[in-house]
């Protein structure tokens, strides 16, 4: 089979690292990068830490305002899926790189694998809201992480291509736990030493919001530990345009590496996060999480008493620091068994999608959309049984 996996911001680096080892040893994987993120440390970093084949594409498109990202992502893609001419394209979470990905494999017709599925907040405020009901919708195959994902995509009357999968950031936190530590730094090694609390913002409803970030940062200033917050750039960028200075309290750090953000991650008392994957990864630690955000798609992670959503109330962010959330006694497997790049193999090598291929196919033979994969006599993949290929 065919594969264009598309990525471009940070969490989509960690999604991909255990996956595209399990896809390329059977499979023919074209590894397509936005550029989205581009910073060393938000992107370069990522592969290396992983051992993420270098991507066969990068279009570079950077940051600009988001709908001519979308675009530059969009001329950009179109040209790239075209000359990789796949059976599917893989898509994942909730990034502009997600919607850019998803809308030109529609348009060219192709089979859309959305990973990730089937996750809402319900806030359509939120630029990652609307880039997941988009991708959901416009996709053939939906993997998710759990029944409550297939639950929410049947109550909007997705039933057709969905498999529940587990959370391919657990297979990779799994892999990656153990030899964490050795990755950090002298200074950042120090700094663990001593008990913290972790802390990481960077969505726009935060960032972006003067009133927001005042009252965030205000919250962190009544700690009674220590805080060590790598500051994404765009957080670095709002804190000097609105001149918000962040407390004694808080030692700011570079983005961290994945393996150095996991070390962390395991060592501290408490996490602060408005991040998705974050509030994941805290689950898997399990340390106690405090969610920066009025909403999370990661209900479950609230609902086992794992997590607890403060918004950016300065007072309940204060009360969080000063009486850390206990880790309840309880902590049942939410996201799977930390097999799900293998399930979302199995899930692309099946019937049902061998069948959604082959009509994808058809319908672009018909329509002059592959002429030469007509000439060809087909892929020779769209139709083909994977049900006898060696497990891994
Ligand atoms: C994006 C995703 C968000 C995800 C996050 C992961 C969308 C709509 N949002 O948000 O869902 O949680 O990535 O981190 O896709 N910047 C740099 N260097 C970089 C990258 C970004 O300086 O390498 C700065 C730029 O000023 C840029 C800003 O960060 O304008 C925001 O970057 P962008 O990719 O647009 O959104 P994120 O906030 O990173
Ligand atoms: N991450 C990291 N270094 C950091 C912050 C986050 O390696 O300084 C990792 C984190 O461990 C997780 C992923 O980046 O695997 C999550 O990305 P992010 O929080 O940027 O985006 P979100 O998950 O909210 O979309």
């Amino acid at each position: 089979m065919k594969i264009v996996s598309i990525v471009g911001a940070r969490p989509e680096f960690v999604q991909v690292a255990v996956l595209s080892r399990i896809l390329r040893a059977r499979h023919h994987e074209t590894l397509v990068h936005t550029g989205q993120h581009y910073d060393d440390r938000m992107s370069e970093k990522f592969f290396a830490d992983l051992a993420i084949p270098k991507p066969d594409v990068n279009l570079g498109v950077g940051s600009l305002g988001p709908s001519a990202q979308v675009a530059e992502m969009i001329r950009g893609l179109s040209d790239a899926i075209a000359a990789a001419a796949p059976d599917v394209v893989i898509v994942r979470g909730d990034t502009n790189s997600t919607l850019a990905g998803a809308i030109v494999a529609k348009q060219l017709l192709l089979p859309l694998v959305h990973i990730e599925a089937g996750m809402r907040s319900y806030d359509r405020t939120m630029p990652e809201e609307i880039n997941r009901v988009i991708a959901d919708h416009i996709a053939d195959i939906q993997l998710v992480t759990d029944d409550a994902a297939r639950t929410r995509l049947a109550s909007e009357g997705i039933v057709r291509g969905v498999t529940v999968c587990g959370d391919v950031m657990l297979d990779v936190f799994l892999g990656a736990r153990e030899f964490a530590p050795r990755s950090l730094s002298s200074e950042l090694r120090a700094l663990a030493a001593e008990p913290f609390d972790l802390v990481t913002l960077h969505r726009a409803e935060n960032t972006d919001d003067r009133d927001r970030l005042d009252a965030i940062v205000a919250g962190l200033a009544r700690a009674t530990r220590r805080i060590i917050f790598p500051v994404h750039p765009r957080t670095a960028a709002r804190l000097r345009e609105f001149e918000i200075a962040l407390p004694a309290t808080v030692t700011a750090v570079q983005p961290l590496g994945y393996l150095e953000m996991v070390a962390l991650e395991c060592a501290a008392r408490t996490i602060f996060t408005d991040s998705g994957g974050v509030q994941r990864e805290a689950y898997f630690a399990a340390v106690p999480c405090v969610t920066l955000r009025d909403t999370t798609e990661w209900t479950n992670t609230v609902d086992a008493g794992w997590n607890r959503l403060v918004g950016a109330s300065t007072e309940a962010i204060a009360a969080a620091l000063q009486a850390p959330p206990e880790a309840p006694a309880d902590h049942p497997p939410l996201f799977g068994d930390g097999q799900a790049a293998q399930k979302i193999l199995a899930a692309l090598e099946s019937p049902e999608t061998a069948e959604i291929i082959a009509a994808a196919h058809a319908v672009r033979i018909a329509r002059g959309y592959a002429a030469s994969e007509a000439a060809e006599g087909g892929t020779g993949t769209a139709a083909r049984d994977w049900s006898g290929a060696v497990t891994l």
